[in-house]
């Protein structure tokens, strides 16, 4: 039972869209709209407002964060296995993908995945945000970091900890992160990528 309410608690978490909240704090407009119409911090940094993209980054790392912290952290209390901090992981990832309250129209899951990941454990999150930070310095892509770093999480994952549910979760966020980047992975064929920090719809 406990299983199920908090993979339904995980879902409803993710579905908060910090892009939506942030720019509507900060008057600005409604990230669905312009640039790429995603719901993110890379998106959101278009409308020229790095308070509301830090905000929107920050809101949707910690709700990743703390959904897997607080089943790790009950874990014993709760009386739940490995398998449902899975769950939870891939549900707060979900929610955010496809959430319930902007009728199923999400993000694409890096600054989520990102907290996620630092939740299942702190040195998972910082090889993968190394690897972000490595990739976006170089080549000043987000796309093309966040699915580079996308790859790589699972292989760290394996090498930290070996094979079990969490390396299932930490794979299937992967390949839905991935597939959210369609567009920017044809984007970055064709030469039409926006890059970092820049105002151009790029899409
Ligand atoms: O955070 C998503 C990023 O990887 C790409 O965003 O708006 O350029 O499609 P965007």
């Amino acid at each position: 039972m406990n299983t199920v309410w908090m993979t339904v608690a995980a879902y409803l978490i993710g579905s908060i869209s910090f892009a939506v909240v942030s720019s509507k704090l900060f008057g600005l407009a409604d990230p669905r709209t312009y640039g790429s119409k995603n719901p993110g911090a890379t998106n959101v940094l278009r409308s020229g407002n790095k308070g509301a993209a830090i905000a929107t980054l920050l809101g949707d790392a910690v709700k990743g964060w703390f959904a897997v912290w607080l089943a790790i952290h009950f874990q014993s209390q709760l009386n739940i296995g490995d398998a449902t901090i899975a769950l939870v992981a891939i549900a707060v990832f979900l929610g955010h993908l496809w959430p319930v309250f902007f009728r199923f129209v999400g993000g694409k899951g890096v600054a989520t995945a990102a907290g996620v990941l630092l939740g299942l454990d702190i040195w998972l999150g910082v090889a993968t945000l190394v690897t972000w930070l490595a990739v976006a310095f170089a080549f000043r892509y987000s796309s093309l970091a966040a699915l580079v770093a996308a790859i790589f999480a699972p292989f760290y994952y394996g090498l930290l900890f070996g094979v079990d549910a969490q390396l299932f979760a930490v794979f299937a966020m992967s390949a839905l992160l991935v597939f959210r980047h369609s567009k920017n992975i044809s984007n970055l064929i064709a030469g039409k990528e926006s890059r970092i920090g820049s105002k151009s719809k790029g899409k």
